[in-house]
């Protein structure tokens, strides 16, 4: 089945993944390639309509980024944005020069063609937001001004060659009708059904997995985590017993996580899994070291002679593994480095990034075009736990890096009953879902106290709770007094070793979500 497709080709604007992210919101598929992509590559979605995104180079400069100009020939509509404007007017015989006024910020649009499809419904003038220092001085023949702001051109159309652009933003929230401009495009004038879903998308891509698969086997990393298992899922309901997932115990995951996460996975859906209990392997490797970058790496390194011998075994017993599935998301693959190339920066996820060119793998990335919310409908779909979809992340290298000093199974085991009561308290206050990561951390602090007659000696915790859209920044949570005070009386008095809870309260920056 053909997905309607609207593709973006990326010149390396920090907004490219919101336009893809607002036509997703009217139910349209779309997929952002870099500028750089091959026609063929693009003419092989059949697109619906192609949106040119913005960018921060000058379209005349000789290193500026160029997509193939036959896009411009392409029968489907295209829209282009801001350097996507200048692209369109450079290329097409026009002129773009240095504006005389820079435009950064809001800015009032006086639409000058109103019939134009691109701006139906709307009114005369708009808010809008800009952030261009070039302009379109001379347009190409059989295009017309459709917009502009006191200072310069900011719309242009040519219906008969189906090209529209626009020199400011519509997919930033500072433009608030851009969503309407957007929904024009895609409905008006691509001519969009609007009917793209969770199950279609499950539907598509489940097909596209058996037909590339056949009869191959295939293997995949489990963590626990959304996108691991959604990836998972995916393949599963695509070749069932042909996928072994391999799931592995390095001695630092949270407390009954490696139960868990079978009941869910393997018992409630059906996934074939092979549990490896590893902690032992782990623990010894980590005893006596407390740099965390060593624990890193050795935590990183074991993982993949775990993974690798588990996968000589599968391949043994199934005559060979050709594939390893991958949860690999949308952000995670466009970076705006991708006008410098085709060659995308792919994240390693879950330490198994040496592993595809180590065993000579091919790549399932199913979820490489969807955002973490959209992977959760697909997820919510089939029928995956909430524990599952909701899941906070929790890094590759577990526990380790929340047990400051030596990681020793007696920490390990303190740390999981501390943090055990810090994510129980927070779902019990409604909170889980509202806090990018909420966590406890051991610190080798040890401190006095007194309980009942005796005194004590023992650890302190530290309770970590931040809000955050992608972990790259962060802002401590400010818990409530009450949730803070049933967390701190639970460890001190439960967690026979821990006597003092204390509160992080750093950002991101110039703090770190985790502690080491
Ligand atoms: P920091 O501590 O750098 O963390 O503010 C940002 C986000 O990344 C996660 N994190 C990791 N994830 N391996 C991972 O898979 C790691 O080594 C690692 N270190 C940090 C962290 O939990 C947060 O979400």
């Amino acid at each position: 089945m053909d997905t309607q497709t609207i593709v973006i080709l990326d010149f390396g604007s920090q907004y490219t993944q919101l336009i893809a992210r607002r036509i997703r919101e009217l139910n349209v598929f779309s997929v952002v390639l870099p500028c750089t992509a091959p026609l063929a590559e693009i003419e092989a979605y059949k697109p619906l309509g192609v949106i040119l995104s913005g960018g921060p180079s000058s379209v005349y400069d000789a290193d500026a980024p160029k997509a193939d100009l036959h896009i411009l020939d392409l029968p489907a509509p295209m829209l282009g944005i801001c350097y996507g404007l200048h692209f369109i007017v450079h290329h097409l015989g026009g002129k773009v020069r240095t504006a005389p006024k820079r435009e950064y910020g809001h800015a009032e649009v006086t639409i000058e063609d109103t019939s134009s499809a691109l701006f139906a419904g709307m009114p005369p003038t708009i808010q809008v937001w800009m952030s261009h220092g070039d302009e379109a001085l001379e347009l190409p023949q059989g295009f017309r001004c459709t917009a502009i702001t006191s200072n310069a051109l900011a719309g242009i159309a040519n219906e008969e060659r189906r090209i529209w652009a626009v020199q400011f933003h519509p997919e930033v929230h500072h433009t608030p009708l851009g969503a309407q401009l957007i929904r024009n495009f895609v409905f008006n004038i691509c001519g969009a059904a609007g009917d793209w879903t969770p199950a279609h998308f499950i539907e598509t891509t489940v097909a596209n997995i058996r037909a590339k698969v056949g009869k191959g086997h295939v293997i995949c990393g489990l963590s626990g985590g959304v996108d691991s298992s959604v990836a998972a899922m995916l393949v599963h309901k695509a070749i069932g017993p042909q996928l072994t997932c391999i799931f592995v115990n390095n001695g630092v995951l949270r407390k009954n996580e490696f139960i868990s996460v079978q009941k869910n996975l393997r018992d409630k859906l059906g996934l074939n899994i092979v549990a490896v209990d590893a902690s032992e392997r782990f623990l010894s490797k980590l005893a006596g070291v407390t740099d965390p970058e060593t624990k890193r790496k050795i935590i990183g390194g074991e993982f993949i002679a775990v993974f690798d011998d588990e996968a000589a075994r599968i391949a043994e017993q199934t005559g060979g593994v050709e594939w390893l599935v991958q949860g690999t998301l949308y952000p995670d693959v466009i970076e705006s480095s991708s006008v410098k190339g085709p060659s995308q920066t792919i994240k390693s996820h879950h330490n198994v990034g040496g592993l595809p060119e180590l065993m000579k793998l091919k790549l399932i990335e199913p979820l490489r075009d969807l955002f973490k919310d959209e992977v959760r409908r697909i997820g919510r779909d089939m029928g995956m736990p909430e524990d599952v979809l909701g899941r906070q992340p929790f890094p590759g290298p577990g526990l380790a890096v929340r047990i400051l000093g030596e990681v020793t199974p007696e920490r390990v085991a303190l740390l999981q009953e501390a943090d055990e009561i810090v994510v129980t308290e927070i779902k019990a206050a409604g909170l889980y879902n509202k806090i990018w990561q909420s966590f406890a951390v051991l610190l080798p602090v040890m401190s006095v106290g007194v309980m009942g007659d005796q005194r004590t000696y023992a650890y302190t915790a530290a309770v970590r709770a931040v809000h955050s859209e992608d972990g790259m920044t962060a802002d401590w949570a400010p818990l409530p007094h009450e949730v803070l005070k049933r967390i701190s009386s639970r460890i001190v008095n439960e967690v026979r070793g821990i006597n003092r809870v204390v509160y992080d309260i750093t950002s991101k920056p110039p703090g770190t979500i985790e502690w080491e």
